[in-house]
């Protein structure tokens, strides 16, 4: 079934299960996003999304990641009140995470003043993308919060990492936004270094560049049945 709503007075035909980012996005209007991945399941945690929405005949500020859109809703994007309250939680961020440069970006974007320079600093900011990303994309779950609910307003990273579940893919370092999760490497690509733990990398038999992760292609092979021989030729020689 398909929902009518109303976005910024323009109507759109809803899917069910749709959130109003979504719907607000086939629109093409912008709606800053800190915490948001469209392949993830929405977590709700920077607000940096929030816009103003009308349920029941109330005007009420709602998330728009995680908010489903319901049939005969209202929904504003740019008012007032959707920019303060946009402004406000890039401020508690900003407040939070001042050297973190990522932060420092979408505050001053939002209105907020910060101070001149580049932030140097890489705080985790639990938005929790590495953490969705491990589980719903790479279906490991090697990384996990700690109790979410309570500590999620202390100002310290919360995240526990299973290092014999992780395959060493690299997938969290991608996606966290603010280069806390970082991957190094070591002796001419030899070995990749992420969370603390150290992956023998494999070389390409074709180029004998180190391409992956052994530990990676091993779960590629048993979770897919191709054999590990068969994987170890590199994108750019296949
Ligand atoms: S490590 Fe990065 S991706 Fe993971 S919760 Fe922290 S800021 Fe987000
Ligand atoms: S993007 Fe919606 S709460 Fe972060």
């Amino acid at each position: 079934m398909m929902l009518n709503i109303v976005i910024d007075g323009q109507k759109v035909k809803a899917k069910e299960g749709s959130t109003i980012l979504e719907n607000a996005r086939t629109l093409k209007i912008e709606i800053p996003t800190l915490c948001h991945h469209g392949e993830l399941t929405p977590f709700g945690a920077c607000r940096l999304c929030s816009v103003e929405v009308k349920t029941n005949g109330k005007w009420q500020i709602a998330t728009s990641c995680n908010t489903p859109a319901e049939d005969g809703m209202e929904v504003i994007t740019g008012s007032d009140r959707v920019k303060e309250s946009r402004k406000a939680a890039a401020q508690l961020l900003y407040y939070k995470y001042p050297e973190t440069q990522a932060v420092k970006e979408i505050a001053q974007k939002l209105g907020v003043k910060v101070s001149p320079g580049k932030a140097e600093g890489h705080d985790c900011i639990l938005c929790g993308l590495c953490v969705r990303t491990c589980q719903e994309i790479v279906g490991v779950g090697a990384l996990t919060f700690r109790d979410r609910g309570r500590d999620r307003d202390i100002d310290e990273p919360v995240i526990d990492f299973d290092p014999s579940a992780c395959i060493g893919c690299g997938s969290c370092a991608y996606v966290c936004p603010t280069g806390y999760v970082k991957m190094e490497y070591d002796g001419d690509g030899e070995r990749r270094i992420i969370w603390d733990k150290v992956f023998k990398m494999v070389p390409c038999k074709v180029c004998g560049r180190y391409f992956a992760p052994e530990d990676q292609l091993k779960y590629i092979s048993k979770t897919t049945g191709v054999p590990f021989s068969e994987l170890t030729t590199c994108v750019d020689c296949r």
